[in-house]
């Protein structure tokens, strides 16, 4: 397990792995906000691929082809297979670890917003609540045309496209594709929360997609505790407070099993 912690300005040093846990917790467990921004990295666990690691999605297939509107409306039968596709593997996945423990942390601290920008929807099937689709959901269906949302089953398993029974026009999944606008009042709501924390955590993200990859900073610049959980480094690391580098499925059962721990010695909580 490697852990390095970095100051505030930037100057960089190393601790024993018990001793940086020892000032997260102490962090988390004075928390009034803590804000958690996540990405595909912590659903690699559960068996779902992320984007931009060697072996990820966007290695294999072509984001402007299947994450754009252009690449739709181009080939709307191929772009509804592929969604079907990443959706069939979603539904046989599982939450790991790492999702339930952030559920978890709705227990011991008082504000607690996931902020996510993976569309499988595995931090609700774990528990989680209070939590911010920063890139819609795979789950859910929309016309392109009339915006109606889609709420007949779908047939995963077929390739026929459905069409709207309002005005005719191609279903598309709720996912954001590039060049798109993120869902109404979502980023606003996100942004407060990075802004507003006590302790932000970045789990499983690259940090390469903006205005998502903005949060991390604004909470750094708004005087946040930054705690980065990912093996690989990204650009946010240099100005995490702590950077975890382990899969999220290993070390944050750890931390909440930790900050109970240190709740009921320090005030007999439950
Ligand atoms: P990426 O694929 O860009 O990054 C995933 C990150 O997770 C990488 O930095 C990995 O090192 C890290 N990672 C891998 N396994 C991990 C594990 N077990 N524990 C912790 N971290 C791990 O995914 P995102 O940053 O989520 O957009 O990508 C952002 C957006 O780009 C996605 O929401 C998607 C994509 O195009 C849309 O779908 C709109």
């Amino acid at each position: 397990m490697i852990i390095t912690l970095h100051t505030l300005c930037g100057v960089f040093y190393t601790k024993s792995a018990m001793e940086s846990y020892n000032i997260l917790i102490e962090h988390l467990a004075a928390a009034c906000d803590v804000a958690i921004f996540t990405g595909a990295g912590i659903s690699a666990e559960s068996g779902i691929a992320t984007f931009r690691d060697p072996d990820g999605l966007w290695s294999k297939f072509n984001p402007t082809e299947l994450a754009s509107m252009k690449g739709f409306l181009r080939n709307p039968d191929r772009v509804w297979q592929w969604y079907n596709y990443r959706q069939a593997i979603i539904a046989d996945a599982q939450p790991n670890a790492g999702h339930y423990a952030l559920a978890d942390f709705e227990k011991y601290i008082p504000n607690c917003t996931v902020i996510t920008q993976n569309v499988d929807r595995l931090h609700q099937r774990a528990g989680t609540k209070n939590i911010l689709e920063l890139h819609g959901n795979i789950i859910e269906n929309h016309c392109v045309t009339c915006n109606s949302p889609y709420i007949q089953d779908i047939d995963i398993q077929s390739k026929e496209l459905p069409f709207c029974s309002n005005c005719g026009g191609n279903i598309r999944p709720s996912v954001v594709w590039f060049g798109e606008n993120l869902p109404d009042g979502i980023y606003e709501k996100a942004e407060y929360s990075a802004g507003h924390c006590d302790v932000f955590f970045s789990i499983g993200t690259s940090v390469e997609v903006y205005p998502a990859a903005y949060l991390p900073f604004t909470a750094k610049n708004r005087g946040a505790f930054c705690v980065e959980i990912n093996p690989t480094s990204t650009s946010f690391t240099p100005y995490a407070n702590i950077a975890i580098q382990e899969k999220s499925g290993d070390c944050l059962p750890r931390i909440v099993e930790t900050l109970q721990q240190y709740l009921k010695r320090e005030y007999n909580a439950e």
